[in-house]
């Protein structure tokens, strides 16, 4: 088992309460059931109720669910993914630094092509460009996937656009919300970034060892820190309503199987050009470019088919970007 992650027999006492989610369960049968004291019971059941697990105790007689927990344990992700590679290993956290540094080392160490860290909430979640990712306690989904694909280094950036485009399919899907991608692969409604992804990978000359692909996205947040508000939002802000942080999830991880598929069988371009189709800011679009070199203006003109973003400069320079971020001009 990894360190610090979720123990296996909170996962069961959950089961144990979905599956008899119309009954009372004594106590002393949920402690016999899953090889525990009475005590730990008690224990777990509190901390379930301090993620808001709503669950009932009946004095003498035990414990019943009030409502289907919206929490990201195996037990109620795993039967909706099947057979597929990726999510058939799936390491929950209640709490951990972050998804991407746990992944990264559980590669390191040889977990298998499909891995899935979740955590309900991390310490210290990381960005892109060094940044911090906001992660508040189960409001958002914050994973981290491992995969081992068996293609070069150079695929590296249409790997980050595939894990955009599946966020995006899985977002919408869920939340009927229209989503934008603004590359390489921020979610944006509204204008504002619902989910982003930081791709981390470990590499030889020409292998990749492992990629994690590591997203955060802001599901259930009924506000954002002040910092952030005015380009960040939630899901929950915009739909209008509380989503289901366990089906956007399961959707999620089906399509990242889906659009890994795609590009093993179809190549780059089977992702590119779906990328260009789902993403405003692929052609013609207002841009302020921002990489280590400085900020410039420029317009989008499409996408290359290893990944990066072509644009051309206000001053008639042209250039592929393949680092950095660009922000919306209006
Ligand atoms: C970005 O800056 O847009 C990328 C954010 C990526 C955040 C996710 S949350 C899960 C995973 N673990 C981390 O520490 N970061 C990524």
């Amino acid at each position: 088992m990894a360190a610090g992650s979720t123990d296996r027999k909170i996962d069961k006492l959950i089961d144990l309460l979905v599956k008899n989610a119309t009954v009372v369960v004594p106590g002393p049968k949920i402690a016999e059931e899953i090889g525990v004291t009475r005590f730990k019971v008690f224990g777990w059941i509190e901390n379930l109720r301090s993620l808001g697990v709503e669950i009932q105790g009946v004095l003498g007689e035990g414990y019943q669910l009030v409502t289907i927990p919206d929490i990201l344990v195996p037990s109620l992700l795993r039967g909706e993914l099947g057979d597929n590679p990726i999510g058939r290993h799936i390491i929950h956290y209640f709490r951990t630094d972050s998804t991407n540094a746990v992944a990264l080392k559980l590669a390191a160490e040889g977990a298998e092509h499909g891995t899935v860290v979740v955590a309900e909430e991390q310490t210290a979640g990381r960005g892109r460009l060094g940044r911090v990712w906001f992660s508040e306690k189960s409001s958002g989904i914050y994973t981290s996937i491992i995969l081992r694909p068996p293609l070069a280094p150079s695929a590296a950036p249409v790997l980050t656009l595939m894990a955009g485009l599946a966020a995006q399919k899985a977002v919408s899907a869920v939340t009927g919300l229209a989503v934008d991608i603004r590359w390489p692969n921020d979610l944006l409604v509204n204008g504002k970034k619902v989910c982003g992804i930081l791709t981390e990978m470990s590499a030889e000359v020409d292998r990749l060892h492992a990629v994690v692909l590591g997203i955060g996205i802001n599901v259930n947040h009924s506000l954002m820190p002040t910092k952030l508000e005015n380009i960040a939002t939630s899901l929950r802000m915009e739909a209008h309503r509380g989503i289901s942080r366990v089906q956007v999830l399961v959707t999620l991880l089906r399509e990242i199987e889906r659009h890994y598929q795609l590009l093993l069988k179809g190549g780059n371009k089977a992702i590119t050009e779906r990328w260009e189709a789902a993403s405003s800011f692929a052609h013609g679009k207002r841009v302020r470019v921002v990489t280590a070199a400085g900020e410039a203006l420029a317009t989008t003109t499409g996408v290359e088919p290893g990944g990066a973003l072509k644009i051309q400069f206000d001053d008639g320079r042209t250039e592929s970007l393949v680092a950095g971020e660009v922000v919306e001009v209006k």
